[in-house]
Formats: structure tokens, sequence, C-alpha cells
């Protein structure tokens, strides 16, 4: 009796139906999968891409047991307490086109907790949701070119922090540095609402991913709690933090940084910490 009191507070598991009936999606969510449990919703959308599964195919899972982060990091994925999505897609872009992706998804995330919880992130380059200068959203995109290097498909996951009460419920090494709606907000949140918010924002965004790029260029900047700010940077592959000074973002949402030798640079990949 307690067992199952516990688990109805703490872990109710995601309801696919309190999605689908919020759902205005033209094509993201069709088909949309819910699982109690996977290792990660990103290599499971590649093992479905593998299988044929179609554009727009979305995986929302109760929990990760391995659950990926950007640089080989692992994604903290507690049973009840995020919202857990991937988005398979076949957009027959030219390869170089698809290396926005996961900047407007930056973008569209925002949309859709404002349009769900009225809480707008601000936005880390190149994809991490801060609140307060707190963690509350990760993004890994994905890309599987074919042998004749086109691209085949692309896999977003989202991994956002909902249910958390307090940074105590976070495992020792982020609870410092991350934060959930639920903290934010200071109630329960439900999570099917959410989730439907992110999904159509998704879609909103992939359907004017071509055309729309300048508007969401303009918003990315304006979310951007980059700009402006003493950073240091760590390049792909490389252990060695830089400082620099974040200028700009520009128009393919590269970083642009100012080093203290005066020297300017674009960077396309890396990760930043603001000092
Ligand atoms: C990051 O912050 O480094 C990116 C985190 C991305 C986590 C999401 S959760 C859903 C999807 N499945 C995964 O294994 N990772 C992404």
């Amino acid at each position: 009796m307690e067992r199952n009191r516990v688990f109805n507070e703490a872990q109710s598991p995601i309801r696919k139906e309190e999605i689908s009936a919020r759902l205005h999606t033209a094509l993201l969510g069709k088909p949309l999968l819910v699982l109690d449990q996977i290792d990660s919703t990103n290599r499971y959308a590649f093992r479905l891409a593998q299988e044929g599964a179609r554009d727009g195919t979305a995986i929302l899972a109760d929990t990760q047991t391995a659950g990926q982060g950007r640089m080989g990091r692992r994604f903290q994925s507690a049973s009840g307490r995020g919202i857990y999505l991937s988005l398979l897609l076949r957009p027959g872009w030219p390869l170089s086109q698809a290396f926005y992706f996961t900047a407007m998804t930056a973008v569209a995330v925002c949309d859709g907790l404002e349009a769900s919880c009225g809480l707008r992130p601000q936005i880390k380059w190149p994809n991490d949701l801060l609140v307060d200068g707190k963690k509350l959203c990760g993004i890994l995109t994905e890309l599987k070119t074919a042998p004749d290097g086109t691209l085949a498909y692309l896999v977003a996951g989202i991994g956002l922090n909902v249910g958390q009460k307090s940074a105590g419920e976070f495992e020792d090494d982020i609870q410092s540095k991350a934060i959930s709606l639920s903290m934010l907000l200071g109630r329960p949140i439900q999570r099917e609402p959410v989730a439907a918010a992110l999904l159509n924002a998704m879609d909103a965004m992939y359907a004017r991913y071509l055309t729309g790029r300048r508007e969401y260029l303009a918003r990315y900047r304006k979310d951007s709690c980059t700009i402006g700010r003493e950073i240091l940077l760590a390049r792909p592959g490389s252990g060695a933090q830089t400082a620099a000074k974040a200028l700009d973002v520009d128009d393919r949402f590269a970083l642009v940084v100012r080093y203290p030798d005066g020297r300017q640079e674009a960077i396309s990949s890396g990760e930043i910490s603001i000092r």
C-alpha cells in the first residue's frame, strides 16, 4: 500500500493519450512511442531508423538507463522526474543545412516551455537551456550520413528536468548546477502538457527550418546568456580551456570569440563555461 502511494506521487508513468490530445503537429509525434524504460531514447531512435521508421517518429521514456549527453557524458534520467524525448527526422536537406538544427531546437524548446509553463530559459551556447544560471535542459543532436556522404537522418534528443523537488534529488556531480521546472515554479508539474508543447514547437520549427532561419537566429541571440560574457572555452577532444570573450553568434550559429591577444575566431563546436 505504502509502496503504491509513493509510486503514484513520485513516478506516475507518462500518459500517451494526455500528450496526443494536445498535439497539433503536422509531422512530429506520428507515431508517438511512450516507453517505461530504455537505455537511451536517442539510441532507440537510431535502432528504429535502421528498421525504416518514419520521419517525425517521437520517442519518450519515463527513464533511461544509459542516457547520453554531449561530449560522451552521461545524462541523469531519473524515473518519473524528466522528459526524455528523441525525434527521428529524415529531412532530405543537404548535410550542410543540418548543422544549425541543434541551435534552432534550443529556440523551439524555449518556445515550448514558454507556451506550457510561462517560463523562457536562456541559451548557453551552443544548446544548454539555463534558468538562474542552472541547467534545466540539454539537447543532443546526432546525424547519420549515407555511404555517399549525404544526410540519411538525424536524431534530436531533449532531456528536460521536470519533477525534482530540490537540488538533493540530482546526483552529487550536478547538484549545484542543475534545476528543474518544479523547483523553479514551486509546484508539481505534469509532464504531458509540457511534452506536447515541446513537440508542437519543434514541429513549427521543423516546418520552417529552411525559410525561418533568420528569425530563429535573431531569437537565439535574444535568448543567449553567452553573448558579451567572459568565458572559458574547451574545444572537442581537448581538455584544455582557453579564456575568451564571447562577442556574438554569427549567421551559422558559430560563437564569435576574442582572445586576450586580440585575435578573433568563430567557433562552430565546443563547450563553454561562463566566468
Ligand atoms: C547534454 O546536456 O549534454 C545533452 C543531453 C541530452 C539528453 C537527452 S535525454 C533524451 C535523449 N536521449 C539521450 O540519451 N540523450 C538525449
